[in-house]
């Protein structure tokens, strides 16, 4: 076990003061990425004392994707292009926009959201992602809200997978490379 549920949940509340303070009654829209940030979502949006509501996009990466085996030990790094396969349902322009992620990795996903996001001009454009690896980063992005940064381990639970699994453990955990 890497984080506990009972620190994700201490750190989920502080995230959430710190997003209600920095938008001080603006109203917010949510933007989760399907599928690993929507436990992220759900506590996190209980935390903002805000008028809110939610949104979801989902992406898929080009390439043959590996297998979970080799996806384990080398990592997923795509092939450096993303495309979306779920668009929001909903405009942004002029509106106040939280990208929610699971993990912030190479840094590929949240690039391309991003920039597709920040062109149709919402007023505000923020990330909040539950975990951090920068050592694995590939493009300079960083979280305006970050949960925890973790060293180069793959991790599940709290809606991360290990192919399509896990995803319901209440806690971070590592799954072993060896
Ligand atoms: P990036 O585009 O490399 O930043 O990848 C982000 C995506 O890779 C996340 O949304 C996850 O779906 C996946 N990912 C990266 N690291 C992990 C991990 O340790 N466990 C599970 N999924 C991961
Ligand atoms: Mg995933």
């Amino acid at each position: 076990m890497l984080i506990t549920r009972q620190q994700i949940a201490q750190r989920v509340a502080e995230i959430g003061v710190a997003i209600t303070r920095d938008f001080r009654d603006e109203p917010v829209i949510f933007v989760a990425v399907l599928k690993g940030a929507a436990i992220f979502l759900a506590d996190l949006a209980r935390q903002v004392q805000l008028d809110a509501t939610f949104d979801f996009i989902a992406v898929s990466s080009y390439g043959v994707r590996p297998s979970p085996d080799q996806e384990l030990k080398q990592g997923w790094d795509s092939t450096g292009e993303v495309k979306l396969s779920k668009d929001l349902d909903q405009s942004i322009a002029g509106k106040n926009v939280i990208l929610v992620e699971d993990i912030l990795d190479t840094g590929l996903t949240l690039t391309f959201l991003k920039k597709l996001l920040v062109a149709r001009e919402p007023k505000a454009f923020r990330i909040a992602a539950l975990l951090d690896k920068p050592s694995r980063r590939k493009l300079d992005i960083h979280g305006d809200y970050i949960g925890f940064t973790i060293p180069d381990e793959f991790v599940v639970g709290y809606g991360l997978d290990y192919a399509e699994m896990h995803r319901n453990l209440p806690d971070i955990c590592v799954i072993p490379r060896e």
